[in-house]
């Protein structure tokens, strides 16, 4: 059975179709991301999966239950993580972890000072801290703590790392994967592209309500990013003592130099000198451009291969940028 299984969810406000014609699965054990940018209709969607938002339209299974009927039953079993929580300034973060965990009847599988749970998320030290004392990411990473007191079969994370640190980033993926191995299935919201390919299994590209396209972040580069960005900027070589350093007679400038290239689609050159190759055969092209150099005289200065992204598809897929 999927852990979550939605078909044509429809959300409306007035005139705005927020989420409009949504459908996808969610396997059990996975981490599955909803990318998306400001205002793509993650966070309706997410809700409505949470039982918080009451649809227009469509069917929804979480763990088999409908998320409106069987509320009680549903809340027991999952952990939620809302985009924008705030707690009593007075409470202190021990007080929280304890309250949050008197609501569920089954106990979570952390340790009795919540060790296993604090230390991954770096606020082992803070247990008698206020809740107003914390910084911003101290915060957002009790939020997450909160979502998780129980062991829950599922999580649902609407923006995990909006507002951390790198570091603190890099911890709390670090951590999501230990509770995924632990089989708690992920259900994570986000706008950064690599939390996107580096954390998730499954990636649903959501845009204007509507999902552009849904696989796993290797499978979409595949299909929809294409080609890999060979990058370099090209210093003549000093000539030799007594030979003189002109462009040779006929020599192409500019792009038109690169644009045979085996394998190479496009040409950008950039404002500081340094030219992109597009290429569908980065192999290929590498090989190409080294020989046209070498025999040119050409120096490829800072020369590297980048792959595409998931930037890439988001580009290939809305014609604009998303920036994470
Ligand atoms: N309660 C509401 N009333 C009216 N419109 C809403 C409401 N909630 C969301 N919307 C609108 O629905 C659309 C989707 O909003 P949503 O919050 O789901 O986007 P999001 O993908 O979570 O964006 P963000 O990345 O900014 O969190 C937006 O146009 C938003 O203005
Ligand atoms: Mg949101």
């Amino acid at each position: 059975m999927a852990a979550i299984s939605v078909k044509d969810l429809v959300k409306r406000y007035g005139p705005i179709r927020a989420v409009d014609g949504v459908s996808f699965e969610v396997r059990p054990g996975e981490i599955f991301g909803l990318l998306g940018p400001n205002g793509a209709g993650k966070t309706t969607t997410i809700e409505c999966l949470e039982g918080l938002r009451v649809p227009d339209g469509g069917a929804i299974r979480v763990l088999g239950l409908d998320p409106r009927r069987d509320r009680y039953e549903l809340h027991q079993r999952i952990g939620v993580q809302l985009q924008s929580t705030a707690l009593p300034d007075r409470i202190r973060v021990g007080e929280a972890l304890k309250l949050f965990a008197s609501l569920y009847r089954r106990r979570g599988p952390w340790g009795r000072r919540w060790e296993g749970l604090l230390e991954p998320l770096g606020l082992a030290d803070k247990l008698r801290r206020y809740y107003h004392s914390l910084s911003g990411g101290q915060k957002q990473r009790l939020h997450i703590a909160l979502a998780l007191v129980h062991g829950p079969d599922l999580v649902f994370l609407d923006e995990l790392t909006t507002g951390l640190d790198p570091q603190a980033r890099r911890a709390v993926w670090d951590f999501i994967q230990t509770i995924r191995g632990r089989g708690t299935t992920v259900f994570l919201t986000t706008h950064y592209m690599e939390e996107a390919e580096r954390l998730c299994d499954r990636v649903a590209v959501l845009d204007r309500g509507k999902i552009l396209a849904l696989g796993s972040p290797q499978e979409l580069i595949a299909r929809f990013g294409g080609e890999s960005r060979i990058v370099f900027r090209p210093l003549r070589q000093r000539p030799p003592s007594g030979s003189g350093s002109a462009p040779e007679p006929g020599e192409r400038g500019g792009a038109a130099r690169w644009e045979g290239l085996p394998y190479v689609r496009r040409v950008r050159l950039e404002a500081d000198g340094r030219v992109v190759l597009y290429s569908t055969k980065s192999s290929a092209t590498l090989a190409a451009l080294i020989r046209e150099a070498e025999s040119r005289g050409w120096d490829l200065e800072e020369l590297h291969v980048q792959r595409a992204t998931l930037e890439d598809v988001f580009l290939a897929l809305t014609g604009r940028e998303l920036r994470g």
